[in-house]
């Protein structure tokens, strides 16, 4: 059986944990393959809302297993709690596994990107602070700490050997910190992490691929924030990219199925960097308040825009999108017009790709669109929509080439439908 792809095409928070958790009966198995607790996925049902940062996103079902591959990073601290929460739902958490081979977020790598963004200023990547860079960056320069480590007699005298390392960077930074009661919380936070199963997820997989499990692997994050593909230097430190899936869980390309692009029905950024359809004017702060567009995991505002054709068009062809699902189409409810950002200009010329360069030198181009005014979070089927909304389906579907199988029309798991 072939391993579907669940992903965001644009900056991140398209709605990935909602759409999981809708699609997780469909599987056997929801493995998240990249990022760490910078990434906030949110899901409601019941009327509860949960917030996830490492546990991916179909953990709320029983009988399913849910898995955290090797292209992931944990920090012991956040995963406590989040594992705290949920079992105050009495939700299960033995069908929960864990990549031997995931690394492992230290106090110091927390520090470190704290320091390092402080030295850039103004330059600031607008980091979630929770140590991605830093660990990512120990894995590629072959130091880092691995959950399989936790259980070797020699982990205390590896930890100290990273952590010594980093009080030389910090050092170099002239960054003042205490470490005492964070490394305290840390090795305490480590306990709860220890008692799951750790395995070696590579070969579990396999196996569940051999054995006809239908898997989904998770993404975090968005194509646009890819360590290779997003708007570099403002961008997270893993691939978020179906490549990513592949990577990030020991599966090879010729196992991915379907790869399913979320998107929002505009645009949104937490953090710096360049964003070519962005609003400053009114119509900007009117979709961050009724989209309710703070971050799940740092609070902060998401700056707002229509959404970006070109964009989307990347991100589907490095993805290899077969369906999309557009979410937050709710929000777009009272505008007169909705626009839709076709091409830039830039120095004057047409383009309609994402230069290497300039990307905040482009000047978004817009087809303007029939806006409806129906509240469409109490529709029961998408035959009671507006034609508008119909319309503005057709149109993106033309222009992406794509279907658009789910169209999403609030928060909760029942405001969704397929098409
Ligand atoms: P993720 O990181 O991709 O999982 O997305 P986030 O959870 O960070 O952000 C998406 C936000 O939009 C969350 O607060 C969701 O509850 C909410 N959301 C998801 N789908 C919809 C929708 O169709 N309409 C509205 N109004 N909110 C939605
Ligand atoms: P989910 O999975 C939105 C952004 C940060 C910053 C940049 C680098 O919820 O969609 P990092 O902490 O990775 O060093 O930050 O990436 N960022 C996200 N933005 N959603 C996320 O995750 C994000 N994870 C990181 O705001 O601009
Ligand atoms: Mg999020």
């Amino acid at each position: 059986m072939n391993v579907d792809v669940l992903l965001g095409l644009q900056w991140g928070d398209e709605g990935k944990g909602k759409i999981v958790d809708v699609l997780t009966s469909n599987y056997n198995i929801i493995a998240r393959f990249q990022g760490g607790p910078n990434a906030g996925h949110t899901l409601e049902f019941d009327g509860i809302k949960h917030v996830l940062h490492t546990i991916p996103s179909g953990i709320f079902h029983q009988g399913v297993i849910n898995l955290i591959g090797n292209g992931v990073v944990i920090d012991p601290v956040i995963f406590k709690k989040e594992i705290e929460s949920i079992s105050k739902l009495n939700v299960k958490t033995s069908e929960l596994l864990i990549s031997k081979k995931a690394h492992l977020i230290l106090p110091t790598h927390k520090l470190l990107d704290a320091a390092s963004e402080k030295a850039k200023g103004k330059e600031k990547i607008g980091s979630t602070l929770k140590g991605i860079g830093p660990t990512y960056m120990d894995k590629t320069g072959r130091n880092g700490l691995r959950v399989g480590d936790i259980s070797s007699n020699n982990f205390e005298e590896k930890y100290n050997a990273l952590k010594n390392k980093h009080l030389q960077i910090l050092n170099f930074y002239d960054y003042e910190y205490d470490l005492t009661e964070i490394e305290e919380k840390w090795f305490d936070s480590l306990s709860v992490l220890k008692k799951f199963q750790h395995i070696d997820s590579e070969h579990y997989l396999h196996n569940a691929i051999k054995n006809n499990k239908k898997i989904l692997a998770e993404g975090a994050q968005g194509t646009l924030l890819d360590i290779d593909f997003g708007s570099y230097p403002f961008v997270t430190s893993s691939n978020t990219i179906s490549a990513g899936a592949c990577t990030g869980l020991g599966i090879s390309p010729r196992h991915i199925g379907d790869t399913y692009g979320i998107f929002k029905a505009y645009c949104t950024r937490v953090g710096s960097g360049p964003f070519p359809s962005e609003l400053f004017d009114e119509t900007g702060e009117k979709i961050g308040k009724i989209g309710n567009e703070f971050g799940a995991t740092t609070g902060r505002p998401r700056r707002c825009g229509w959404i970006d054709i070109p964009a989307l068009k990347y991100a589907i062809n490095i993805n290899g999108v077969t369906q999309l699902m557009m979410m937050k189409a709710d929000v777009l409810s009272g505008f007169d017009k909705i626009k839709a950002c076709t091409h830039y200009l830039l120095n004057g010329k047409k383009i309609d790709y994402l230069p290497f360069e300039d990307n905040d030198k482009l000047i978004p181009v817009y087809k303007e669109l029939s806006g409806w005014k129906e509240n469409l979070m109490e529709i029961e089927s998408l035959s009671e929509a507006p034609k508008e909304l119909h319309k503005y389906i057709k149109w993106l579907e033309k222009e992406l080439e794509l279907p658009i199988k789910i169209v999403s029309v609030g928060p909760d798991r029942k405001q969704t439908f397929f098409r």
